[in-house]
């Protein structure tokens, strides 16, 4: 039978997206070329990429998926300008390794943006902007970081300022993780909605979606979709994949996934796409973090070393059940 496009298919409702690498631009070639019509650098476009010692900008990487993208007419997200993670130290200490004060680190987080959007001005068409700055603990909102702990809460508003005076042009998201999560779903409204209160340039809500065969519930991503969406802002899937593994599944032996597994997953790909696809107003990208099951970050986290088989294409590329389930509608 013929294979149809996955982008193809859902041209009408959002993008499809995938993370990719300079390995998997090689690897994966084809696959992304027919399928998806948006990539991610999955860790490229990184502060400790780009930037890993201070004034020394290192863009070789990026700027091969930057081309990769143009070369195949692909969309291309950006991702992360400011983030607690894969940052190197240096930002936030001065030459004898003391902390810098609050105009340091915002001159050195506005240089930053500068130097990486002014580049990709015109090919990359979004940002990610402000990646997990909410607390997954207690009640309390903010993440600890260093950017909140030097510079304050302003943090964020800062960076998505210097992000629009960067480039006018580009859409510029809040991205998080546990998304659907209620508690966090609402601690993220609440920072959303004060940002989008104070007039701050903010365009979307990016929901990572780094999901398994059961959690979260449909009901508790429907409900995350709505409370977004109600903000008058565009939602992006952002990282999505569906672990075969639930939170408490602990084996580590597995060679292969079990026909039950790749049975669960192409239902729950197929309730997925059916909701996503209800809320096409809102959502105008869906971006897999990664595209076929012979690589993927989950293969070494949160376990190190088990495989998953995350995806809708299997390790030689193939579409799964779980392809098929999100075509056929
Ligand atoms: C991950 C990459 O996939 C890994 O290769 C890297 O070692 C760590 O970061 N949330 C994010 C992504 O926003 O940037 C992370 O990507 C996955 C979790």
């Amino acid at each position: 039978v013929e294979i149809p496009s996955l982008s193809r298919v859902y041209q009408e409702f959002f993008n499809i997206g995938a993370a990719v690498n300079l390995r998997t631009i090689e690897s994966q070639q084809n696959l992304l070329v027919k399928h998806f019509n948006s990539i991610t650098a999955e860790n490229d476009m990184k502060f400790i990429e780009i930037q890993p010692v201070q004034g020394q900008f290192t863009f070789e990487k990026a700027d091969q998926l930057a081309a990769f993208a143009q070369k195949n007419g692909m969309k291309m997200r950006g991702h992360t300008l400011v983030w607690h993670n894969q940052t190197p130290d240096w930002v936030f200490q001065d030459v004898n390794g003391e902390q810098v004060d609050r105009e340091t680190l915002l001159q050195r987080m506005k240089e930053h943006i500068n130097a990486i959007m002014k580049r990709y001005k015109g090919t990359i068409f979004c940002w990610d902007v402000v990646n997990e700055a909410v607390t997954d603990e207690g009640p309390e909102l903010y993440r600890a970081t260093k950017w909140l702990d030097i510079i304050g809460e302003d943090y964020i508003e800062k960076a998505f300022e210097f992000a629009h005076q960067a480039d006018p042009d580009a859409l510029l998201f809040y991205n998080d993780y546990n998304e659907s999560n209620p508690q966090k779903r609402e601690k993220i409204y609440k920072l959303v909605k004060s940002l989008v209160d104070k007039g701050v340039p903010i365009h979307g809500v990016g929901l990572q979606a780094h999901w398994n065969l059961v959690n979260p519930s449909l009901e508790d991503i429907r409900a995350a979709i709505e409370r977004y969406a109600s903000l008058g802002l565009k939602l992006h899937l952002t990282e999505l994949d569906v672990s075969v593994f639930n939170h408490e599944d602990k084996r580590t032996d597995l060679t292969e996934p079990t026909p039950e597994m790749l049975e669960l997953q192409a239902e729950r790909y197929y309730q997925v796409f059916h909701l996503l696809r209800e809320y096409r107003d809102s959502i105008t990208s869906v971006t897999f973090w990664g595209a076929a099951d012979d690589y993927s970050w989950l293969s070494d986290f949160p376990v190190k070393a088990r495989k998953n088989w995350p995806f809708l294409f299997d390790e030689n590329h193939q579409p799964k059940d779980s392809f098929w389930k999100v075509v056929q509608f």
